[in-house]
Protein backbone atom coordinates (compact mmCIF):
# COMPACT_ATOMS: atom_id res chain seq x y z
CA UNK A 1 0.00 0.00 0.00
CA UNK A 2 1.59 3.59 -0.91
CA UNK A 3 2.17 6.27 1.65
CA UNK A 4 -0.22 8.30 0.06
CA UNK A 5 -3.41 5.69 -0.63
CA UNK A 6 -5.97 6.74 1.40
CA UNK A 7 -6.42 3.74 4.09
CA UNK A 8 -2.70 4.05 5.16
CA UNK A 9 -2.47 7.88 5.52
CA UNK A 10 -6.20 8.04 7.64
CA UNK A 11 -4.97 5.71 9.88
CA UNK A 12 -1.69 6.05 10.99
CA UNK A 13 -2.46 10.11 10.87
CA UNK A 14 -5.25 9.96 12.55
CA UNK A 15 -7.37 11.48 9.83
CA UNK A 16 -10.48 10.95 10.43
CA UNK A 17 -12.38 14.03 9.04
CA UNK A 18 -15.08 16.17 11.33
CA UNK A 19 -18.90 16.05 10.26
CA UNK A 20 -19.85 19.41 8.83
CA UNK A 21 -22.74 19.64 11.38
CA UNK A 22 -20.44 18.89 14.47
CA UNK A 23 -17.64 20.79 13.38
CA UNK A 24 -20.26 24.09 12.89
CA UNK A 25 -21.91 23.36 16.31
CA UNK A 26 -18.61 23.15 18.02
CA UNK A 27 -16.88 26.55 16.09
CA UNK A 28 -20.18 28.27 16.91
CA UNK A 29 -20.10 27.66 20.56
CA UNK A 30 -16.40 28.63 20.89
CA UNK A 31 -16.99 32.32 19.34
CA UNK A 32 -18.15 34.82 21.45
CA UNK A 33 -17.75 37.75 18.63
CA UNK A 34 -17.33 37.84 14.86
CA UNK A 35 -13.11 39.39 16.06
CA UNK A 36 -12.54 36.01 18.03
CA UNK A 37 -9.59 34.29 16.42
CA UNK A 38 -10.38 30.57 16.32
CA UNK A 39 -7.09 28.20 16.18
CA UNK A 40 -7.54 24.46 14.80
CA UNK A 41 -4.55 22.45 16.03
CA UNK A 42 -4.63 19.73 13.65
CA UNK A 43 -6.88 21.30 10.50
CA UNK A 44 -7.19 18.61 7.93
CA UNK A 45 -9.09 19.64 5.06
CA UNK A 46 -10.00 22.98 7.12
CA UNK A 47 -13.41 21.52 7.87
CA UNK A 48 -13.52 24.07 11.24
CA UNK A 49 -11.25 26.80 9.25
CA UNK A 50 -13.84 27.62 6.80
CA UNK A 51 -16.94 27.76 9.32
CA UNK A 52 -15.36 31.25 10.70
CA UNK A 53 -13.49 33.99 8.86
CA UNK A 54 -10.57 34.42 11.24
CA UNK A 55 -9.05 31.29 11.52
CA UNK A 56 -5.36 29.61 11.87
CA UNK A 57 -5.16 25.81 11.54
CA UNK A 58 -1.94 23.83 11.42
CA UNK A 59 -1.87 20.51 9.15
CA UNK A 60 1.37 18.12 8.73
CA UNK A 61 0.36 16.51 6.25
CA UNK A 62 1.02 18.84 2.94
CA UNK A 63 -2.03 17.31 1.21
CA UNK A 64 -4.81 18.19 3.73
CA UNK A 65 -3.05 21.46 3.96
CA UNK A 66 -2.99 22.38 0.71
CA UNK A 67 -6.74 21.58 0.81
CA UNK A 68 -7.45 23.39 3.95
CA UNK A 69 -6.35 26.46 1.87
CA UNK A 70 -8.46 25.76 -0.90
CA UNK A 71 -11.44 25.71 1.99
CA UNK A 72 -10.62 28.76 3.98
CA UNK A 73 -8.33 31.09 1.57
CA UNK A 74 -8.93 33.70 3.99
CA UNK A 75 -7.50 31.36 7.09
CA UNK A 76 -3.64 30.81 8.16
CA UNK A 77 -2.91 27.99 7.56
CA UNK A 78 1.08 26.26 8.69
CA UNK A 79 2.17 23.52 6.92
CA UNK A 80 4.06 21.04 9.89
CA UNK A 81 3.94 19.54 13.45
CA UNK A 82 1.98 21.03 15.68
CA UNK A 83 3.79 20.69 18.72
CA UNK A 84 6.73 22.02 17.57
CA UNK A 85 4.80 25.21 16.59
CA UNK A 86 3.40 25.57 19.68
CA UNK A 87 6.22 25.28 21.37
CA UNK A 88 7.35 28.48 19.84
CA UNK A 89 5.00 30.83 18.81
CA UNK A 90 3.97 33.67 20.55
CA UNK A 91 0.36 33.93 19.12
CA UNK A 92 -2.41 33.31 21.82
CA UNK A 93 -5.98 32.79 21.16
CA UNK A 94 -9.33 33.62 22.19
CA UNK A 95 -10.97 29.80 21.07
CA UNK A 96 -9.80 26.96 19.59
CA UNK A 97 -12.11 24.11 17.74
CA UNK A 98 -11.89 21.00 16.01
CA UNK A 99 -10.91 17.08 16.19
CA UNK A 100 -7.71 15.81 16.83
CA UNK A 101 -5.68 13.09 15.55
CA UNK A 102 -6.32 9.80 16.96
CA UNK A 103 -3.16 8.00 17.11
CA UNK A 104 -2.45 5.05 19.49
CA UNK A 105 0.63 4.94 21.49
CA UNK A 106 2.47 2.51 19.26
CA UNK A 107 2.37 4.87 16.72
CA UNK A 108 2.66 8.48 17.99
CA UNK A 109 6.33 8.27 18.27
CA UNK A 110 9.98 9.58 17.64
CA UNK A 111 10.66 13.41 17.99
CA UNK A 112 6.79 14.29 17.74
CA UNK A 113 5.81 12.43 20.97
CA UNK A 114 9.18 13.50 22.25
CA UNK A 115 8.38 17.35 22.18
CA UNK A 116 4.35 16.56 22.59
CA UNK A 117 5.00 15.41 26.16
CA UNK A 118 7.82 17.31 27.07
CA UNK A 119 5.08 20.57 25.99
CA UNK A 120 2.64 19.08 28.20
CA UNK A 121 4.75 18.46 31.20
CA UNK A 122 6.04 21.85 31.14
CA UNK A 123 2.28 22.51 31.24
CA UNK A 124 1.55 20.55 34.30
CA UNK A 125 0.21 17.51 32.17
CA UNK A 126 2.46 14.33 32.89
CA UNK A 127 1.52 11.52 30.44
CA UNK A 128 2.97 8.18 30.37
CA UNK A 129 4.23 6.96 27.25
CA UNK A 130 0.93 5.35 26.52
CA UNK A 131 -0.65 8.17 25.86
CA UNK A 132 -2.37 8.54 22.10
CA UNK A 133 -1.97 11.53 20.00
CA UNK A 134 -4.95 13.38 20.81
CA UNK A 135 -4.92 13.81 25.09
CA UNK A 136 -1.76 16.32 24.24
CA UNK A 137 -3.32 18.00 21.70
CA UNK A 138 -5.60 18.93 23.69
CA UNK A 139 -3.50 20.14 26.46
CA UNK A 140 -1.01 21.95 24.35
CA UNK A 141 -3.96 23.89 22.68
CA UNK A 142 -5.16 24.83 25.73
CA UNK A 143 -1.95 26.48 26.12
CA UNK A 144 -2.47 28.66 23.14
CA UNK A 145 -5.94 30.29 25.17
CA UNK A 146 -6.04 33.52 25.84
CA UNK A 147 -7.30 34.14 29.75
CA UNK A 148 -10.96 33.43 29.55
CA UNK A 149 -10.61 31.81 25.77
CA UNK A 150 -12.78 28.57 25.23
CA UNK A 151 -12.32 25.26 23.39
CA UNK A 152 -14.68 22.89 21.61
CA UNK A 153 -13.49 19.54 20.44
CA UNK A 154 -14.17 16.27 19.67
CA UNK A 155 -12.37 13.60 21.61
CA UNK A 156 -12.54 9.43 21.39
CA UNK A 157 -14.32 8.17 23.91
CA UNK A 158 -12.06 6.79 25.24
CA UNK A 159 -11.56 10.37 27.43
CA UNK A 160 -14.16 8.09 29.46
CA UNK A 161 -11.63 5.46 30.67
CA UNK A 162 -8.54 5.15 29.25
CA UNK A 163 -5.61 5.64 31.99
CA UNK A 164 -3.83 8.11 29.86
CA UNK A 165 -7.12 10.64 29.67
CA UNK A 166 -6.68 11.05 33.54
CA UNK A 167 -4.00 13.33 33.68
CA UNK A 168 -6.16 15.20 30.77
CA UNK A 169 -8.97 15.99 32.89
CA UNK A 170 -7.12 16.87 35.94
CA UNK A 171 -4.89 19.09 33.51
CA UNK A 172 -8.74 20.60 32.60
CA UNK A 173 -10.57 21.02 35.41
CA UNK A 174 -7.59 22.62 36.90
CA UNK A 175 -6.84 25.10 33.81
CA UNK A 176 -10.83 25.79 33.05
CA UNK A 177 -14.01 27.04 35.04
CA UNK A 178 -16.37 24.99 32.93
CA UNK A 179 -15.17 21.66 31.74
CA UNK A 180 -18.53 20.03 30.29
CA UNK A 181 -18.46 16.57 28.30
CA UNK A 182 -21.19 15.40 26.09
CA UNK A 183 -21.00 11.33 25.79
CA UNK A 184 -23.41 10.37 22.74
CA UNK A 185 -24.06 7.06 22.59
CA UNK A 186 -24.89 7.17 18.93
CA UNK A 187 -21.61 7.24 16.62
CA UNK A 188 -20.57 10.50 15.01
CA UNK A 189 -18.32 8.99 12.75
CA UNK A 190 -20.59 5.79 11.18
CA UNK A 191 -17.91 4.77 9.54
CA UNK A 192 -15.22 4.36 12.87
CA UNK A 193 -14.99 2.01 15.09
CA UNK A 194 -14.12 4.40 18.15
CA UNK A 195 -17.26 6.22 19.51
CA UNK A 196 -16.75 9.72 20.25
CA UNK A 197 -17.73 12.04 22.74
CA UNK A 198 -17.78 16.10 22.89
CA UNK A 199 -15.26 18.36 25.22
CA UNK A 200 -16.34 21.99 25.73
CA UNK A 201 -13.92 24.41 28.18
CA UNK A 202 -14.29 27.43 29.37
CA UNK A 203 -13.00 30.18 31.01
CA UNK A 204 -9.33 29.25 30.79
CA UNK A 205 -7.36 30.14 33.44
CA UNK A 206 -9.80 29.78 36.19
CA UNK A 207 -10.82 25.68 37.91
CA UNK A 208 -13.76 23.90 37.28
CA UNK A 209 -15.17 23.07 41.07
CA UNK A 210 -16.76 19.86 39.18
CA UNK A 211 -17.14 17.97 35.43
CA UNK A 212 -20.28 18.82 33.88
CA UNK A 213 -21.28 15.49 31.62
CA UNK A 214 -24.68 15.00 29.04
CA UNK A 215 -25.25 11.35 28.68
CA UNK A 216 -27.20 11.41 25.13
CA UNK A 217 -27.92 9.43 22.57
CA UNK A 218 -27.35 10.99 19.67
CA UNK A 219 -25.53 14.42 18.60
CA UNK A 220 -27.87 17.49 17.95
CA UNK A 221 -26.75 20.59 16.61
CA UNK A 222 -27.39 23.17 18.22
CA UNK A 223 -25.40 26.84 19.24
CA UNK A 224 -25.29 26.21 23.21
CA UNK A 225 -24.23 22.25 24.17
CA UNK A 226 -26.81 20.25 25.72
CA UNK A 227 -28.11 20.78 29.39
CA UNK A 228 -25.33 18.73 32.00
CA UNK A 229 -27.29 15.46 32.99
CA UNK A 230 -24.78 15.22 35.74
CA UNK A 231 -22.47 17.20 37.33
CA UNK A 232 -19.41 15.06 38.76
CA UNK A 233 -17.87 15.52 42.09
CA UNK A 234 -14.16 16.02 41.80
CA UNK A 235 -13.35 14.25 45.07
CA UNK A 236 -15.61 10.91 44.18
CA UNK A 237 -14.29 10.89 40.41
CA UNK A 238 -11.08 10.31 41.62
CA UNK A 239 -11.40 8.20 44.28
CA UNK A 240 -14.38 5.70 43.84
CA UNK A 241 -13.99 5.81 40.35
CA UNK A 242 -10.29 5.96 39.67
CA UNK A 243 -10.85 9.06 37.07
CA UNK A 244 -13.25 7.67 35.13
CA UNK A 245 -16.05 9.38 33.64
CA UNK A 246 -18.13 5.79 31.94
CA UNK A 247 -19.48 4.72 35.32
CA UNK A 248 -21.37 8.40 35.43
CA UNK A 249 -23.59 6.69 31.99
CA UNK A 250 -25.74 4.92 34.43
CA UNK A 251 -28.76 5.73 36.45
CA UNK A 252 -28.08 7.60 40.13
CA UNK A 253 -29.23 4.44 41.49
CA UNK A 254 -27.36 1.42 40.40
CA UNK A 255 -24.06 4.03 40.42
CA UNK A 256 -25.18 4.67 44.40
CA UNK A 257 -25.13 0.84 44.62
CA UNK A 258 -21.87 0.18 43.36
CA UNK A 259 -20.09 3.35 45.19
CA UNK A 260 -21.19 1.94 48.35
CA UNK A 261 -20.18 -1.80 47.73
CA UNK A 262 -16.54 -0.09 46.99
CA UNK A 263 -16.61 1.64 49.71
CA UNK A 264 -17.58 -1.08 52.03
CA UNK A 265 -14.73 -2.74 53.89
CA UNK A 266 -15.93 -6.35 53.75
CA UNK A 267 -16.14 -5.75 49.86
CA UNK A 268 -13.29 -7.11 48.22
CA UNK A 269 -11.29 -6.82 44.39
CA UNK A 270 -10.20 -9.78 42.55
CA UNK A 271 -6.82 -8.77 43.07
CA UNK A 272 -6.82 -8.57 46.30
CA UNK A 273 -7.26 -12.36 46.66
CA UNK A 274 -5.67 -13.40 43.26
CA UNK A 275 -3.22 -12.21 40.42
CA UNK A 276 -4.42 -11.72 36.86
CA UNK A 277 -1.59 -12.01 34.60
CA UNK A 278 -1.36 -13.36 30.56
CA UNK A 279 -0.57 -16.89 29.60
CA UNK A 280 2.22 -17.70 27.75
CA UNK A 281 3.16 -16.31 23.98
CA UNK A 282 4.29 -18.94 22.03
CA UNK A 283 5.73 -17.26 18.96
CA UNK A 284 4.40 -20.13 16.26
CA UNK A 285 0.59 -21.31 17.45
CA UNK A 286 0.68 -23.26 15.08
CA UNK A 287 4.15 -24.84 15.39
CA UNK A 288 4.04 -25.17 19.04
CA UNK A 289 0.36 -26.71 19.48
CA UNK A 290 0.17 -30.24 17.82
CA UNK A 291 -3.00 -32.31 17.59
CA UNK A 292 -2.85 -35.39 19.13
CA UNK A 293 -2.71 -36.85 15.64
CA UNK A 294 0.28 -35.16 14.90
CA UNK A 295 1.69 -35.60 17.73
CA UNK A 296 1.34 -39.78 17.52
CA UNK A 297 2.55 -39.15 13.91
CA UNK A 298 5.71 -37.64 15.17
CA UNK A 299 6.41 -39.64 18.11
CA UNK A 300 6.80 -37.49 20.60
CA UNK A 301 6.74 -38.51 24.29
CA UNK A 302 3.94 -37.04 26.15
CA UNK A 303 6.85 -35.67 28.90
CA UNK A 304 7.18 -33.07 26.09
CA UNK A 305 3.79 -31.95 25.73
CA UNK A 306 1.22 -30.36 27.95
CA UNK A 307 -2.57 -30.00 27.18
CA UNK A 308 -3.36 -25.91 26.96
CA UNK A 309 -6.26 -23.86 26.43
CA UNK A 310 -5.16 -21.93 23.53
CA UNK A 311 -8.19 -19.30 23.15
CA UNK A 312 -11.88 -18.32 24.62
CA UNK A 313 -13.84 -20.08 22.04
CA UNK A 314 -12.61 -23.24 23.57
CA UNK A 315 -13.18 -22.83 27.25
CA UNK A 316 -16.20 -24.51 28.91
CA UNK A 317 -18.78 -22.87 30.89
CA UNK A 318 -17.51 -23.20 34.73
CA UNK A 319 -14.60 -25.69 34.77
CA UNK A 320 -12.16 -27.58 32.75
CA UNK A 321 -12.08 -31.19 33.93
CA UNK A 322 -10.28 -33.99 32.55
CA UNK A 323 -13.46 -35.03 30.42
CA UNK A 324 -13.15 -31.44 28.85
CA UNK A 325 -9.71 -32.55 28.32
CA UNK A 326 -10.45 -35.90 26.32
CA UNK A 327 -13.29 -33.97 24.36
CA UNK A 328 -10.82 -31.87 23.29
CA UNK A 329 -8.07 -34.79 22.37
CA UNK A 330 -11.17 -36.90 20.84
CA UNK A 331 -11.92 -34.18 18.17
CA UNK A 332 -8.29 -34.19 17.66
CA UNK A 333 -7.60 -30.48 18.59
CA UNK A 334 -4.15 -28.99 18.43
CA UNK A 335 -4.19 -28.41 22.64
CA UNK A 336 -0.75 -30.04 22.92
CA UNK A 337 1.82 -27.26 23.47
CA UNK A 338 5.19 -28.83 22.46
CA UNK A 339 6.92 -28.07 25.93
CA UNK A 340 11.04 -28.11 26.07
CA UNK A 341 13.04 -26.37 28.32
CA UNK A 342 16.36 -25.13 27.87
CA UNK A 343 19.05 -27.28 28.70
CA UNK A 344 17.30 -30.42 28.03
CA UNK A 345 18.39 -33.43 26.49
CA UNK A 346 15.77 -33.84 23.23
CA UNK A 347 14.74 -37.46 21.94
CA UNK A 348 15.62 -37.74 18.41
CA UNK A 349 11.42 -37.50 17.22
CA UNK A 350 11.44 -33.75 18.72
CA UNK A 351 14.43 -32.75 17.20
CA UNK A 352 13.09 -33.96 13.61
CA UNK A 353 10.06 -32.26 14.62
CA UNK A 354 12.03 -28.80 15.38
CA UNK A 355 14.21 -29.27 11.74
CA UNK A 356 10.48 -30.07 10.09
CA UNK A 357 9.87 -27.20 7.57
CA UNK A 358 7.25 -25.51 10.41
CA UNK A 359 10.09 -25.57 12.64
CA UNK A 360 12.45 -23.65 10.21
CA UNK A 361 10.05 -21.30 9.28
CA UNK A 362 8.63 -20.78 13.29
CA UNK A 363 12.48 -19.94 14.28
CA UNK A 364 12.79 -17.31 12.11
CA UNK A 365 9.51 -15.70 14.05
CA UNK A 366 10.13 -12.64 15.48
CA UNK A 367 9.71 -14.04 19.41
CA UNK A 368 11.85 -17.64 18.79
CA UNK A 369 14.18 -15.63 17.27
CA UNK A 370 14.63 -13.29 20.46
CA UNK A 371 14.74 -16.15 22.75
CA UNK A 372 17.15 -18.77 23.56
CA UNK A 373 16.54 -21.75 22.58
CA UNK A 374 14.74 -20.48 20.15
CA UNK A 375 12.00 -23.54 21.25
CA UNK A 376 12.05 -23.16 24.53
CA UNK A 377 8.46 -21.50 25.46
CA UNK A 378 8.70 -18.91 28.73
CA UNK A 379 6.00 -18.17 31.12
CA UNK A 380 4.26 -21.64 30.88
CA UNK A 381 2.18 -22.19 33.91
CA UNK A 382 -0.49 -24.36 35.37
CA UNK A 383 -3.14 -21.32 36.49
CA UNK A 384 -5.97 -21.89 39.33
CA UNK A 385 -8.51 -20.09 37.28
CA UNK A 386 -9.18 -18.69 33.13
CA UNK A 387 -10.71 -15.44 32.34
CA UNK A 388 -11.80 -14.66 29.26
CA UNK A 389 -10.73 -10.90 28.69
CA UNK A 390 -12.85 -10.28 25.21
CA UNK A 391 -16.35 -10.94 26.07
CA UNK A 392 -20.23 -10.44 24.19
CA UNK A 393 -22.39 -11.01 26.83
CA UNK A 394 -19.94 -12.42 30.12
CA UNK A 395 -17.02 -12.81 30.71
CA UNK A 396 -15.79 -16.73 31.39
CA UNK A 397 -14.18 -17.69 34.51
CA UNK A 398 -13.40 -21.27 34.73
CA UNK A 399 -11.87 -23.17 37.02
CA UNK A 400 -8.82 -25.20 36.17
CA UNK A 401 -9.24 -28.88 37.28
CA UNK A 402 -7.45 -30.63 34.69
CA UNK A 403 -3.79 -28.70 35.26
CA UNK A 404 -4.19 -27.41 31.96
CA UNK A 405 -1.94 -23.98 30.79
CA UNK A 406 -2.78 -21.63 28.44
CA UNK A 407 -1.84 -19.07 25.88
CA UNK A 408 -2.24 -15.32 26.25
CA UNK A 409 -5.55 -15.80 24.40
CA UNK A 410 -7.05 -15.83 27.92
CA UNK A 411 -6.38 -14.64 31.64
CA UNK A 412 -4.05 -16.76 33.94
CA UNK A 413 -5.69 -16.31 37.84
CA UNK A 414 -3.17 -17.36 40.42
CA UNK A 415 -5.35 -17.38 43.62
CA UNK A 416 -2.87 -15.98 46.59
CA UNK A 417 -5.66 -15.91 49.21
CA UNK A 418 -7.75 -19.52 49.31
CA UNK A 419 -10.05 -18.49 52.08
CA UNK A 420 -11.05 -15.37 50.41
CA UNK A 421 -11.53 -16.79 46.92
CA UNK A 422 -13.73 -19.96 48.58
CA UNK A 423 -15.47 -16.85 50.15
CA UNK A 424 -15.84 -14.59 46.80
CA UNK A 425 -15.67 -16.58 43.38
CA UNK A 426 -18.63 -18.22 44.11
CA UNK A 427 -20.44 -14.87 43.19
CA UNK A 428 -18.90 -14.49 39.91
CA UNK A 429 -21.47 -15.02 37.72
CA UNK A 430 -24.13 -12.99 39.89
CA UNK A 431 -25.76 -9.61 38.26
CA UNK A 432 -23.22 -7.47 40.35
CA UNK A 433 -20.12 -9.07 39.48
CA UNK A 434 -20.97 -8.95 35.75
CA UNK A 435 -21.88 -5.09 36.09
CA UNK A 436 -18.42 -4.92 38.05
CA UNK A 437 -16.86 -6.57 34.77
CA UNK A 438 -18.70 -4.07 32.36
CA UNK A 439 -17.56 -1.34 34.55
CA UNK A 440 -14.07 -2.02 35.51
CA UNK A 441 -13.21 -3.19 31.76
CA UNK A 442 -13.55 -1.26 28.58
CA UNK A 443 -15.52 -1.41 25.28
CA UNK A 444 -13.81 -2.69 22.14
CA UNK A 445 -14.74 -1.41 18.59
CA UNK A 446 -17.64 -4.29 17.91
CA UNK A 447 -19.77 -4.44 20.92
CA UNK A 448 -17.09 -6.64 22.47
CA UNK A 449 -15.87 -6.35 26.24
CA UNK A 450 -12.43 -6.08 27.13
CA UNK A 451 -10.68 -6.90 30.50
CA UNK A 452 -7.05 -6.10 30.45
CA UNK A 453 -5.19 -7.99 33.96
CA UNK A 454 -5.34 -4.55 35.68
CA UNK A 455 -8.76 -3.87 34.88
CA UNK A 456 -9.91 -7.81 35.90
CA UNK A 457 -7.85 -6.97 39.01
CA UNK A 458 -10.36 -4.08 40.07
CA UNK A 459 -13.28 -6.49 39.63
CA UNK A 460 -15.66 -5.69 42.56
CA UNK A 461 -16.96 -8.76 44.80
CA UNK A 462 -19.60 -7.14 47.22
CA UNK A 463 -19.69 -7.08 51.39
CA UNK A 464 -22.21 -9.87 51.93
CA UNK A 465 -25.17 -7.73 53.13
CA UNK A 466 -24.56 -5.99 50.02
CA UNK A 467 -24.91 -8.76 47.99
CA UNK A 468 -27.65 -10.19 49.76
CA UNK A 469 -29.86 -6.81 49.50
CA UNK A 470 -28.81 -5.12 46.09
CA UNK A 471 -32.04 -5.24 43.67
CA UNK A 472 -31.21 -7.45 41.07
CA UNK A 473 -33.16 -5.60 38.54
CA UNK A 474 -31.46 -2.18 39.51
CA UNK A 475 -28.03 -3.88 38.70
CA UNK A 476 -29.65 -5.78 35.56
CA UNK A 477 -30.32 -2.30 34.10
CA UNK A 478 -27.38 -1.16 35.34
CA UNK A 479 -25.51 -4.29 32.53
CA UNK A 480 -28.44 -3.72 29.94
CA UNK A 481 -27.36 0.23 29.84
CA UNK A 482 -23.59 -0.52 29.68
CA UNK A 483 -23.76 -3.07 27.09
CA UNK A 484 -26.01 -0.44 25.38
CA UNK A 485 -22.86 1.75 25.24
CA UNK A 486 -20.80 -0.61 23.96
CA UNK A 487 -22.86 -1.45 21.25
CA UNK A 488 -23.82 -4.43 22.24
CA UNK A 489 -27.77 -4.85 23.58
CA UNK A 490 -29.88 -2.87 21.59
C1 LIG B 1 -8.92 13.66 12.93
S1 LIG B 1 -8.16 14.59 11.64
C2 LIG B 1 -9.06 16.06 11.85
C3 LIG B 1 -9.03 17.00 10.71
C4 LIG B 1 -10.01 18.16 10.78
N1 LIG B 1 -9.76 18.98 11.96
C5 LIG B 1 -11.44 17.65 10.78
O1 LIG B 1 -11.95 17.35 11.87
O2 LIG B 1 -12.05 17.49 9.73
C6 LIG B 1 -6.60 14.93 12.37
C7 LIG B 1 -5.58 15.65 11.49
O3 LIG B 1 -4.40 15.84 12.27
C8 LIG B 1 -3.27 15.80 11.39
N2 LIG B 1 -2.07 15.59 12.21
C9 LIG B 1 -1.61 14.43 12.75
N3 LIG B 1 -0.50 14.67 13.48
C10 LIG B 1 -0.26 16.00 13.41
C11 LIG B 1 0.74 16.85 13.98
N4 LIG B 1 1.70 16.37 14.78
N5 LIG B 1 0.66 18.17 13.73
C12 LIG B 1 -0.32 18.68 12.92
N6 LIG B 1 -1.29 17.91 12.36
C13 LIG B 1 -1.26 16.59 12.60
C14 LIG B 1 -3.64 14.67 10.44
O4 LIG B 1 -2.89 14.78 9.24
C15 LIG B 1 -5.14 14.89 10.25
O5 LIG B 1 -5.39 15.69 9.12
Amino acid sequence: MGIHSPVFCKKLAGAYFTPRDVAETLVAWALRSSNDRLLDPSCGDGQFLSAHSKTVGIEQNPFSAQAAVAAAPWALVHEGDFFLWAAETPERFECAAGNPPFIRYQNFKGAVRERALQLCSRHGAAFSGLASSWAPFLVATAALLKLGGRMAFVVPAEIGHAPYAAPLLDYLVESFSTVHIVAVREKLFPALSEDCWLLYAEGYGGAAPHIELTVCDTFKPSREPPKPTVKIDLAEWRTVWSRRLRPYVLPTEVRSLYGLAANHPESQRFGSFASVGIGYVSGDNDFFHLRPSEAKRWKIPGAFLHTSLRNGRAMPDRQITLKTVEKWKQADDPVLLLRLKRDQDLPASVIKYLDSSAGMAARGGYKCRNRTPWYAVPDVQVPDYMLSYMAGRTVNLVRNSAGVTCTNSVHAVQVQDRALAAKFLPQWSTPFVRLSCELEGHALGGGMLKLEPREASRVLFPAQCIAENAAAEVLETGIRVLQKWRHYAD
